[in-house]
C-alpha cells in the first residue's frame, strides 16, 4: 500500500456509549437502544441488515418512533406509558432525556468518544479554554467543564440551551465557568476573531442545514469552509479543533482535505461508530476529523 494510501486510511472511533446506555439491536431500517431505564426503538436508515434478536425483544420498547424516517422528518412516539422525561447517567453526570417529535433524546451517544478525548485532553490543563459550537444539550461543555476548563457553549436553540443549563443543575456543576450562548455560530466565531479571543480546543458538530436565531442559514457544504477558517483563527497554537457531521453525502477524507488545508495538522479522520451490546451489529454514526494547529 503507498505511504499516501497509508496516510489517508480512515480511523473508526468506536465507543459503547455513556454509561448506562446501551446499543441493544439493530437491523430492519431500526436500531433499538437503552438510555438509562426506557428502551427506544427508532429509525436507522443504514441498518439494512437483519436484526440479532428476535421481535419479543424488540416488543420490549417502551417508546417507538413511528413516521418520516428521514434523519430530520418529524414523527411522534408511540409510549407504553406517558413519560416526559427522565434522567440518565454518565460518570458524575447527570442528564436529561426527552422524546423529541425529531427522534432526538438530548443525547447523540456516539459523542462518547469525543468526551473521553476532550477529559484526557483538557483534564492535563487546567484553566483550558473550550470552545462548543453546534452545542445542543451541552453534555460536551460539561465534560469539558469537570476536566477543569472555562466554556463558551454556542447553540441558535432556545430550547437546547435551556435544557443544557438544566443537565448543569441536575450534574451539580453550577459553579464552573460555563458561557451558555443563544447565537448563530457563524456570527459568534467571526466576533471570538474580531476580539482577538483564542481557544485551547473547539468542538464543531454542525447539522446539515440550521437556522440561527436570527433565521441566519446555516448549509454544511457552502459554510463549513467559512466557518473552519473562522475556527483556525481563534484556535490556540497547538490547539485541536474537533469536527464531526452526520447525515451528509461526503466521505471522511472530504473533512480531512479541508481540516489540513484550513487548520493545518497532524489531522486524523474517520467513522464514528456505536459498539453492539453483547456481539449485536455495530452502527455506523458519524464522520468525525481532528486537526491540530502548528505551534
Ligand atoms: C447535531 S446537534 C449538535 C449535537 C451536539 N454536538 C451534541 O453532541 O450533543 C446540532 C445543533 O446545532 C444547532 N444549530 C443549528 N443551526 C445553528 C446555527 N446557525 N448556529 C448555532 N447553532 C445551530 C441546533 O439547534 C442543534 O442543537
Amino acid at each position: 500500500m503507498s505511504e499516501l494510501a497509508k496516510s489517508l486510511r480512515p480511523e473508526v472511533l468506536a465507543s459503547d456509549g455513556p454509561q448506562d446506555y446501551a446499543l441493544v439491536d439493530s437491523g430492519n431500517g431500526r436500531r433499538l437502544e437503552r438510555f438509562g431505564a426506557k428502551l427506544l426503538d427508532r429509525p436507522e436508515e443504514q441498518a439494512m441488515w437483519a436484526p440479532s434478536l428476535p421481535e419479543s425483544a424488540w416488543a420490549k420498547a417502551d417508546a417507538v418512533f413511528t413516521g418520516d424516517v428521514e434523519e430530520e422528518g418529524a414523527g411522534r412516539w408511540k409510549q407504553r406509558q406517558e413519560e416526559p422525561d427522565w434522567t440518565c447517567r454518565h460518570g458524575a453526570l447527570r442528564y436529561r432525556c426527552r422524546l423529541t417529535s425529531f427522534r432526538h433524546v438530548g443525547v447523540f451517544p456516539e459523542q462518547e468518544a469525543q468526551w473521553r478525548f476532550v477529559s484526557d485532553k483538557l483534564g492535563s490543563a487546567h484553566g483550558a479554554k473550550l470552545l462548543n459550537l453546534f452545542g445542543y444539550t451541552g453534555i460536551a461543555s460539561l465534560v469539558a467543564a469537570e476536566a477543569g476548563a472555562e466554556v463558551a457553549h454556542v447553540d441558535a436553540s432556545k430550547k437546547a440551551i435551556a435544557w443544557a443549563r438544566e443537565n448543569q443543575a441536575l450534574s451539580g456543576l453550577e459553579e464552573k465557568p460555563i458561557r451558555w450562548l443563544c447565537e448563530d455560530a457563524g456570527k459568534f466565531a467571526a466576533r471570538e476573531v474580531r476580539r482577538g479571543n483564542a481557544y485551547d480546543m473547539i468542538l464543531l458538530d454542525p447539522p446539515k442545514y440550521g437556522r440561527g436565531p436570527k433565521n441566519e442559514t446555516w448549509r454544511l457544504f457552502e459554510d463549513l469552509p467559512e466557518m473552519l477558517k473562522l475556527c483556525a483563527a481563534c484556535l490556540k497554537p497547538g490547539g485541536t479543533l474537533v469536527l464531526t457531521a452526520y447525515a451528509i453525502r461526503a466521505s471522511y477524507l472530504a473533512l480531512h482535505q479541508l481540516c489540513a488545508d484550513i487548520v493545518g495538522g497532524p489531522v486524523t479522520s474517520g467513522e464514528m461508530v456505536l459498539v453492539g451490546e453483547g456481539g449485536a451489529k455495530s452502527l455506523p454514526t458519524s464522520l468525525y476529523c481532528r486537526a491540530e494547529k502548528p505551534k
